[in-house]
C-alpha cells in the first residue's frame, strides 16, 4: 500500500493547485512592489550649496607673482638707488639688498685673493664668491644663501664688516665677524681688502 504522504504529493490536482497558488502569490507581490524607491540624486544640489558658501577669491593678474605682490618687471619692487628700500604699490615698503645698486652708482675696489696670488677689481653690487667665480676660480660653496660656512673666507685686516656688507648671513657670530671671517656668497665689497678664501672659523 502507498504511503498516504507520497500519495498526496503524487496527486496531480494537488500539484496544479499548489503551482497556481504560488504563481498568484508571486503575481500579487510584484504588483504591490517592495515599496522601495530610488533616492533622488542630490549631488548637484549639495555641490551648488557648498559652492555658494565659499567666498569669492580674487586672484592676482597673471605674472603678478613676485614676493609682496610685485608685478613681473612692472616695477612694483623698485630699483632702489640708495640701498634703503623702496615702496610697493600699496605703500608697503621693502628693503633692498646690498647688491641693489643702480648701474651708474656701482663702485669698484681692489681685492687681493691671497691664496690665488692675484688682486682683481670687485664691484660692490655682486658677492665676492660670484665675482671670484667670474674670474675663473673654483671657490668653495654649498648653499649660496648665507646658511652654511662652506664659502667662508677671512679678511685679516680687521672685522670683516668694515670691508664687506653681508646680505642676511645667518651663521657667523659677532666675534667671528670681528675676527675677519666672512661668508663670501653673501658678502658685497665696500672697500679694498685682502681675503683668504676657504677659511672657516
Ligand atoms: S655657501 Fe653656504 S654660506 Fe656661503
Amino acid at each position: 500500500m502507498l504511503n498516504p504522504l507520497i500519495a498526496n504529493v503524487a496527486n496531480p490536482p494537488a500539484i496544479v493547485l499548489a503551482a497556481v497558488a504560488t504563481l498568484l502569490i508571486i503575481l500579487i507581490g510584484s504588483v504591490r512592489g517592495t515599496g522601495w524607491e530610488p533616492t533622488t540624486d542630490i549631488s548637484d544640489e549639495v555641490l551648488e550649496r557648498r559652492a555658494s558658501a565659499v567666498p569669492e577669491t580674487e586672484f592676482p593678474e597673471p605674472g603678478n607673482r613676485a614676493v609682496g605682490g610685485g608685478g613681473g618687471g612692472g616695477g612694483a619692487i623698485p630699483a632702489a638707488g640708495d640701498g634703503e628700500g623702496g615702496e610697493l604699490e600699496g605703500g608697503e615698503t621693502v628693503s633692498a639688498g646690498p647688491g641693489d645698486i643702480p648701474e651708474d652708482e656701482v663702485e669698484y675696489f681692489e681685492v687681493e685673493f691671497v691664496k690665488q696670488g692675484e688682486t682683481i677689481e670687485l664691484s660692490n653690487d655682486k658677492p665676492i664668491l660670484a665675482q671670484g667665480e667670474d674670474n675663473g676660480w673654483d671657490l668653495p660653496y654649498a648653499c649660496r644663501q648665507g646658511q652654511c660656512v662652506s664659502c667662508a673666507g677671512r679678511i685679516a685686516d680687521g672685522p670683516s664688516e668694515d670691508f664687506v656688507e653681508h646680505d642676511n648671513q645667518q651663521m657667523l657670530e659677532e666675534a667671528e665677524i670681528d675676527d675677519g671671517y666672512t661668508l663670501t656668497c653673501v658678502a658685497y665689497p665696500r672697500d679694498s681688502f685682502s681675503i683668504e678664501t676657504g677659511e672657516a672659523p
